[in-house]
């Protein structure tokens, strides 16, 4: 029996999703949900949405308030119902048959000198639009330096997402992404930007938004792997602790990193993804009072 067991590791320790061993890290489901034309402007205005006081004055996080109903937001969203207390429509053209909201299971893990994040889910059913023929599907992650960007902590990456955007409500210039106010490289005010793409000979992404959105210059991502198996995703990043490029933010013991992450499906681009709300996470630091927070840990 013993014997058995010594082949079985070994065989595992030489498979490419064996590193780390998955099984021994925690997994917790978010659900992603379609956010329409929901941009920073419209969910820090009062009028649209009666939950700014709670935001600003008593630090309430989105996942504090919605983590329970994201897919009730995101279905409604996407039938182009109105929605908030100024009962706006955030999508003005809806796809038909998209589903609103896909749940996402999430795992993490460390070790020595890397972090790895591993994201399963299944493949819901699409709309009729193909806007990006060549990916079907896109996995971004992005993350602060530590309480580096202002609000990101509660809104994940809301702070990046803009009325001005391409394809959103106050759009003038079509190529337009996404950006932070007031950001600073130098200060370690930006985003850290990693990507994974389907798509045949696409490469993976290790950029960041700051000023603008920039989709090269680090160096920290090592791997970004995806297997589709049915209806089935599963996607891998692996990346250095070590901040190395322009714009990879370190990752180190003791601090508390804001994220949020989106997946775009069924050959889509621009907003037309399923996003997270804002999440939180850290090295070996259990915070069981913060609900909308993941502790990694060491392998
Ligand atoms: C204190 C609780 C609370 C917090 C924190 C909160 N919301 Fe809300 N949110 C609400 C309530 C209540 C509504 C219903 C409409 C209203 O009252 O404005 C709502 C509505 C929405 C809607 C429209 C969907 C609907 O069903 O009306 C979106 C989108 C949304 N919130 C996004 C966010 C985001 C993003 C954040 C973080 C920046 C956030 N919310 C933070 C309570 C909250």
């Amino acid at each position: 029996m013993k014997k058995v067991i010594i082949v079985m590791s070994a065989v595992l320790a030489s498979s490419a999703w064996a590193a780390p061993d998955w099984s021994r890290a925690p997994a917790r489901t978010v659900k992603l949900f379609y956010p329409g034309q929901a941009s920073l402007e419209w969910v820090m205005n009062k009028p649209d949405h009666s939950a700014v006081p709670d935001i600003v004055d008593k630090k309430r996080s989105c996942a504090k308030c919605h983590e329970g109903d994201a897919n009730e937001i995101g279905e409604k969203i996407i039938k182009g119902q109105p929605v908030g207390s100024s009962q706006s429509v955030l999508e003005p053209t809806p796809p038909k048959g998209k589903a609103g909201f896909i749940p996402v299971s999430i795992q993490t893990a460390y070790d020595a000198d890397k972090i790895y994040f591993r994201f399963e889910w299944t493949s819901p059913q699409g709309g009729e639009k193909k806007l990006d023929t060549k990916n079907e599907v896109k996995l971004t992650l992005m993350f602060d330096g530590g309480g580096t960007v202002d609000g990101s902590n509660q809104n994940g990456c809301w702070a990046t997402c803009h009325t001005d955007l391409r394809t959103m409500k106050s759009a003038k210039d079509d190529k337009k992404t996404k950006y932070i106010k007031d950001a600073d490289l130098a200060a370690g005010k930006f985003m850290d930007l990693i990507q994974y793409r389907s798509g045949k000979g696409e490469k993976a992404v290790d950029g960041h938004v700051a000023s603008g959105r920039e989709m090269e210059g680090g160096k920290a991502l090592i791997k970004a792997d995806g297997k589709k198996d049915g209806s089935k995703w599963v996607v891998t990043f692996e990346r250095s602790l070590a901040s190395t490029g322009k714009g990879d933010h370190s990752i180190a013991a003791g601090k508390t990193y804001n994220f949020g992450f989106a997946v775009h499906e069924d050959y889509s681009n621009a907003r037309f993804h399923y996003v997270s709300l804002g999440y939180q996470f850290g090295l070996d630091k259990p915070m069981p009072d913060l609900k909308n927070y993941i502790n990694v840990t060491k392998q």
